[in-house]
């Protein structure tokens, strides 16, 4: 399974980048807004930092408008994957980027369906909404496993990138259901270190160490 970061903060991606960990990142408007800076500069900044691929989204809602918003984002830096809102207009330009050349993420996926069409359009990754469909009541993680068996079904291209996952346990489902990628904050990634008996552990350890150390 890769690992993205999920965030517009370059302070985390560098962290993450040095962890060894990240092999791509997300965003999406509402992460570019909270770092309240300038669109491109934010993702010329990201696209310095990570090698892998580096998700920047659409913002209008007309097929001309999102092929043409698509190209001009897609020629800032090589491993941009390009945000498209799964809508029909969204999916009519994701064939047309599809056919450019232009690596498109199908974004706000909450159904098998929206998930079959984006593979269908000829998306690269695409994106289901794990936490959000948790918020309404539904279980997230259906989806993600129906998505899987479809897949298996018909061997389609596109990757699946589970995306809004809000903590570790969202984090080790979608490792054990087979997503291809986790997009995760940087504090999942944290939380994902974590375990008591590890803290306890190597506390342990060292204590006992230092009886160790004193006979040397
Ligand atoms: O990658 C999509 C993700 O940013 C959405 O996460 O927590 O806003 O539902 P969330």
């Amino acid at each position: 399974m890769q690992i993205f970061l999920d965030t517009a903060n370059v302070e985390e991606i560098r962290q993450g980048v040095a962890m060894g960990l990240v092999d791509g990142v997300t965003t999406n408007p509402s992460l570019v807004a909270r770092e309240n800076r300038k669109f491109r500069e934010c993702i010329d900044e990201i696209c310095s930092i990570v090698d892998g691929p580096v998700s920047a989204e659409v913002t209008a809602t007309d097929y001309d408008g999102m092929v043409a918003e698509a190209r001009e984002i897609s020629s800032w830096a090589p491993n941009i994957v390009v945000k498209v809102p799964i809508v029909p207009e969204g999916l009519k330009a994701v064939r047309t980027l599809a056919d450019e050349g232009i690596r498109t993420n199908v974004t706000l996926v909450f159904s098998v369906s929206q998930a079959v069409l984006a593979a269908k359009a000829g998306a690269y990754f695409v994106s289901p909404f794990i936490g959000r469909l948790d918020d309404i009541g539904q279980d997230g993680m259906d989806v993600l496993e129906e998505m899987v068996l479809a897949w298996d079904n018909y061997g389609f291209e596109a990757q699946i990138l589970a995306a809004s996952l809000r903590h570790a346990h969202h984090f080790k489902e979608a490792a054990l259901i087979g997503a291809d990628i986790a997009t995760v904050p940087f504090k999942v990634l944290q939380q994902a270190f974590k375990h008591a008996l590890t803290d306890s552990g190597l506390e342990r350890f060292l204590s006992d160490w230092e009886k160790v150390k004193k006979l040397v």
